[in-house]
């Protein structure tokens, strides 16, 4: 407002300037466009499950506006742009989200506009030279969006936790901006060759190659439901197993975050768990279920279950450096006793050791055939005399205390 007021008064708003409304109008157009794929996406998967990205066409058309029309002018492209998409917010509870929203945008795109402006003007109008400084402009951008935030949340909640900040800088998000910013040099390049039609042009490649992305998440996601089912239809065969996927699944993500593994990781091995014996589709239903001791034949059998597991997991790229070797070694030994390689100790991935522990611990307080349920503290000492044998001896620590505390 204050900026309004003072630029208004300087006679530096000029509202005859087409551009300006011409990105106006391209800001509402693609941003709204851009809001309602990103909802209609969130609502088909949910929020975890999404690796869809998005760019956002209206920090880009900001970044533009920065560089191509007058500060002055600049930073009401971002107000008058949320003015037409927000206009039910400003009359509800939250509006001061929208306050805050409009003018941290309008200033900082005043300010990116400002500096592009006195950099411009300094060095000439060498394309080459105005693209360097046009990223700098968009890092300036960010930088300030990001204080911006941070600021208003702090306000907000009177402490910056761990959530805000993930929330604010997150993975992923560094990824975004980044896109978003060469984004913005493309659509700035091609403005200085094609003038204003770069916008729409580039935009709709932009919204293009987003839509690819959420078929190509469709398709991954269809596949992963496809193995859930399979692994579910496996467990249920055998009633002692049901259900046994879940468990195992709880149980290794909460060791592997008292460890510290990243959260990527502990998303995968989410799945790791769902799947560890999804190889067992290729044994025989006689074996999975005989009551009895195994003969050495169908015992040999049972031992191909890991890199079955791992055949079928590895069709989805990303679990093929992953989840589909995790599971492939989740029998596999510290001593190097195990099967199918023999690896030994830190030879073995860690998230397969976490598979390895949070499995047998899950099958020792589970009923079997051949015996009944242990109790917590059996379990726990069979899990203390194993340690350094089958099982990592830090793994079991971490296991033993998440269970002493209730955790688990
Ligand atoms: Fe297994």
């Amino acid at each position: 407002m204050v900026l309004l007021f003072i630029e208004w008064n300087k006679g530096n708003i000029n509202f005859k300037n087409t551009t300006f409304w011409v990105l106006a109008i391209f800001f509402v157009l693609f941003e709204y466009m851009a809001v309602s794929f990103q909802a209609f996406v969130l609502k088909k998967f949910g929020e975890t499950k999404t690796t869809v990205m998005f760019v956002s066409t209206g920090v880009i058309i900001s970044i533009l506006a920065a560089a191509i029309l007058p500060p002055s002018l600049a930073f009401l492209i971002p107000l008058i742009g949320y003015l037409f998409l927000r206009l039910k917010i400003i009359f509800s509870r939250n509006y001061y989200y929208f306050l805050f929203n409009v003018s941290s945008l309008g200033i900082i795109t005043y300010v990116t506009s400002k500096y592009l402006h006195f950099a411009f003007g300094y060095f000439g109008n060498n394309l080459f030279v105005s693209t360097i400084f046009l990223i700098i402009g968009s890092v300036i951008y960010f930088l300030l969006n990001i204080g911006f935030t941070i600021t208003f949340l702090f306000a907000l909640y009177e402490k910056i936790s761990k959530e805000i900040v993930d929330f604010v800088i997150g993975e992923g998000k560094l990824f975004n901006i980044l896109s978003t910013a060469i984004n913005a040099l493309i659509v700035y390049v091609l403005y200085t060759y094609i003038g204003l039609f770069a916008v729409p042009l580039s935009l709709f490649t932009f919204l293009t190659i987003q839509l690819g992305n959420y078929y190509a998440t469709k398709y991954r996601n269809s596949k992963i439901e496809l193995l859930t089912a399979l692994s579910k239809s496996i467990e249920e065969k055998d009633p002692y197993t049901a259900g046994h996927g879940e468990k195992v699944s709880e149980i290794a993500v909460k060791i592997a975050e008292k460890f510290g593994l990243p959260k990527r990781d502990i998303e995968l091995i989410k799945a790791a768990g769902l799947f560890h014996d999804i190889g067992k589709i290729g044994v025989p239903g006689l074996i999975i279920l005989k009551k009895g001791k195994l003969t050495e034949e169908e015992y040999m059998i049972m031992k191909e279950h890991p890199k079955k597991g791992f055949e079928i997991l590895k069709q989805i790229n990303e679990f093929e450096d992953t989840v589909a070797k995790w599971v492939l070694y989740h029998h596999e030994r510290w001593d190097g006793n195990g099967y199918p390689e023999g690896l030994k100790g830190e030879e073995i991935p860690i998230q397969a050791r976490i598979l390895t522990i949070a499995d047998v611990y899950h099958a020792l307080i589970s009923d079997r055939p051949y015996r009944a349920a242990l109790s917590r503290e059996e379990a726990l000492k069979i899990i203390e005399q194993e340690s350094g044998k089958l099982f990592d001896p830090q793994l079991a620590k971490i296991l033993i205390e998440l269970v002493r505390e209730g955790i688990i």
